[in-house]
């Protein structure tokens, strides 16, 4: 099987979001290993490796609990887009500081086990039936395994050579990886004294995480229900479903019949719609198969040319076609069937702010 990818390439933006990132990771991690310890409670001293492995495995929590955050945020407000451009670097980070974390827990509880440290991690506890002993270490192995698959499978290549259904799918795990984290957390914070800010800080997580996905999830089924109300409203005054805007390749047309006289081409280019007949004035060529270039369509046959926004051949020549009306509700192209007297300009629909 061949694969063909286009790298992304890198550019100032996601250089500065990478630095962000790396920066507020230093700084979480200077602050809780390095600044907080002199204002703990001198009566209980922590340890030296418990403080880094707790500031890893928070700071993986955290970073792991924005990142759910950021898909729905997105959806809210277009400015939080960037984000959502440039989470894989944050996913991976993730993955990153979550094995540090493992490392250091492996390196405090299990070297002077008897057994290879690794076979103790996964021997020491297997008292799964039971709730205060909870063996909850193997949640977080659970959860770093899906965040090492993540994080691997980050790469465009993998988007391609898996194809966009099966890498969503696969990178959808995210949230099991999440249910895991907290899992591990609740398990391991009952198996210690209780520590009321920690608590606080991992409920107010899953209240965030939960709380913006049930907001988005409902106004994304309000949006689905206005543009089905739209499209019904369209179709009610005759105008007629032409497919969906990705069945159109860039600077091409899908050509609707609407009878045996009349077709459309429904031409997609610069980020924009227009519809036109499909026969050209000199002598009924297919003009949905002509080339678009700036705007224009050249007819396949012998090379007139028309404007797609109003149907007009460039100055100083003077055919002029007919031109359609045309609607994008959510990926739907509607189409007017009624044919507008040649020449008539119609705004092209953009792509972007379709309603
Ligand atoms: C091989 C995988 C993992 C193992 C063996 C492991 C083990 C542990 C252990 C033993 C503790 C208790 C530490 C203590 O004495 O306070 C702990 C706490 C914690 N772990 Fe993990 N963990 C793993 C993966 C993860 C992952 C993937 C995350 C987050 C993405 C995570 C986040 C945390 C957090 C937030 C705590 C609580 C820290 C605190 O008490 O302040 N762990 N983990
Ligand atoms: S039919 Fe279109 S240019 Fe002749």
């Amino acid at each position: 099987m061949s694969v063909q990818y286009m790298p992304v390439l890198w550019n100032r933006n996601k250089i500065f979001y990478d630095a962000v990132l790396l920066i507020a990771v230093g700084l979480y991690l200077f602050v809780f290993i390095r600044v907080a310890p002199a204002f703990e409670d001198v009566s209980k001293p922590i340890d030296g490796a418990i403080l880094r492995m707790r500031a890893f495995g928070s700071c993986a929590f955290l970073m792991l609990t924005i990142i759910l955050c950021i898909g729905p945020l997105a959806r809210l407000d277009r400015r939080f887009l960037p984000l959502l451009y440039n989470r894989r670097h944050f996913g991976v980070l993730t993955a990153g500081i979550a094995a540090v974390h493992a490392n250091y827990v492996l390196g405090w509880y299990f070297n002077f086990s008897p057994t290879d440290k690794y076979a103790a991690l996964l021997s020491s506890n297997t008292s799964y039936g039971q709730v205060l002993g909870f063996p909850f270490e193997s949640l977080g192995i659970a959860a770093l395994l899906i965040l090492f698959v993540l994080a691997a499978t980050s790469h465009d290549f993998w988007l391609s050579f898996l194809g966009a259904p099966i890498w969503k799918a696969l990178h959808m795990s995210i949230y099991a990886a999440y249910a895991f984290v907290v899992l591990h957390v609740a398990f391991g914070a009952l198996q210690g004294p209780a520590d009321p800010i920690f608590t606080g800080v991992v409920a107010a997580s899953v209240v965030l995480v939960c709380g913006l996905h049930f907001m988005t999830g409902r106004m994304e089924a309000a949006r689905e229900r206005g543009e089905e109300t739209a499209k019904a409203s369209l179709q009610e005054n005759g105008w007629v479903v032409a497919g969906d805007l990705d069945d159109i390749d860039e600077d091409c047309a899908k050509v609707v019949t609407l009878n045996e006289d009349e077709r459309v081409a429904i031409f997609k280019y610069d980020g924009k719609l227009s519809a036109i007949t499909n026969a050209c004035a000199h002598q009924n060529g297919p003009l949905g198969e002509g080339k678009v270039l700036w705007g224009c369509i050249t007819c396949p046959w012998h090379g007139y040319q028309y404007n797609l926004a109003d149907g007009r051949a460039p100055a100083p020549f003077t055919e002029k076609i007919s031109t359609y009306r045309l609607k994008l509700i959510g990926s739907t192209v509607l189409l007017d069937p009624n044919a507008l007297p040649p020449g008539t300009h119609v705004d092209p629909v953009e792509i972007g702010g379709a309603a």
